[in-house]
């Protein structure tokens, strides 16, 4: 039986790849901080294990999952999102809040428990669309997430030698508690369930990039490679 690893199962996309993983018959320990909505999901399938601990307490990570436990995928899902509404008035414990959740916990995550996912096996991790083009107010989370970019890249070539696999996920606009939160309009956007299956599709065939809904992310990979100054003059427009 095939073993998987997620954080941020508690809600949302974590959520709904817990429970898409664990019909196509994974193991799956499931992650979050939310012991009362992981204690439902494990009694909903046999196959789901809840390990609950805040991402922030790096003791913590090291210390949930037993050590000889083997994972055949990881995926490093959660994430958290605020926007910073006045640059001029920066808020700096917002960035490293967002910081510290969305990227620094990724380093402790892959240190815990990258030495015990099997040869063969397959890391994703999540980032985000919002790293193709700068978006107004993403200072924080896009700099966190094209921070994960970035790290998911690089580690693609340094963990091939290991014959270790990793996707970069970068998901268009999807419903849950994350963006129910938004108070401008997010064009393409699909369910959690959709996005899950979409992920677990990417890792089972080893892409390096997985993005989704393809009809939105395929304008903003467009957009991205317009020189910097045409987008920075149409995104000032769109802002006033
Ligand atoms: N929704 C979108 O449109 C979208 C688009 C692009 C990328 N993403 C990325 O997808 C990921 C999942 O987002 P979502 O939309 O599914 O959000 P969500 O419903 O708010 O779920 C976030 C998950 O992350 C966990 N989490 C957050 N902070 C944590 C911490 N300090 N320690 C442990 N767990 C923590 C939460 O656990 P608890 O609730 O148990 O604390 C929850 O399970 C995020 O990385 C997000 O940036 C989402």
């Amino acid at each position: 039986m095939n073993t998987i690893l997620i954080t941020g199962a508690s809600s949302g996309i974590g959520e709904s790849l817990a429970k898409y993983y664990a019909t196509q018959g994974f193991t799956v320990y499931a992650c979050g901080r939310n012991q009362e909505k992981l204690d439902k999901l494990a009694s909903e399938f046999n196959s789901i294990i809840p390990l609950v601990f805040d991402l922030n307490d790096k003791q913590a990570i090291f210390s949930a999952l037993d050590k000889n436990i083997k994972l055949d995928q990881i995926i490093l899902n959660a994430g958290t999102c605020e926007y910073i509404d006045n640059a001029k008035q920066f808020d700096g414990d917002l960035f490293a809040r967002v910081i510290n959740t969305n990227l620094i916990s990724v380093g402790y995550c892959l240190e815990a428990w990258l030495p015990q996912i099997n040869t063969g096996g397959q890391l994703g991790l999540m980032s985000s669309s919002a790293v193709y083009v700068p978006l107004t107010r993403s200072q924080a989370y896009g700099a966190s997430k094209a921070g994960v970019s970035y790290l998911a890249k690089t580690l693609s070539i340094d963990l091939a030698r290991h014959n270790i696999g990793v996707s970069t996920i970068h998901p268009g606009f999807v419903a849950t508690p994350l963006t129910d939160k938004n108070d401008f309009p997010m064009p393409s956007r699909i369910t959690s369930e959709q996005a899950a299956q979409a992920i677990y599709r990417g890792m089972k065939n080893k892409h390096y990039d997985i993005h989704f809904p393809k009809r939105f992310t395929l304008i903003l990979k467009t957009l991205a490679l317009l020189p910097f100054f045409i987008w920075r003059k149409l995104a000032i427009r769109m802002t006033k």
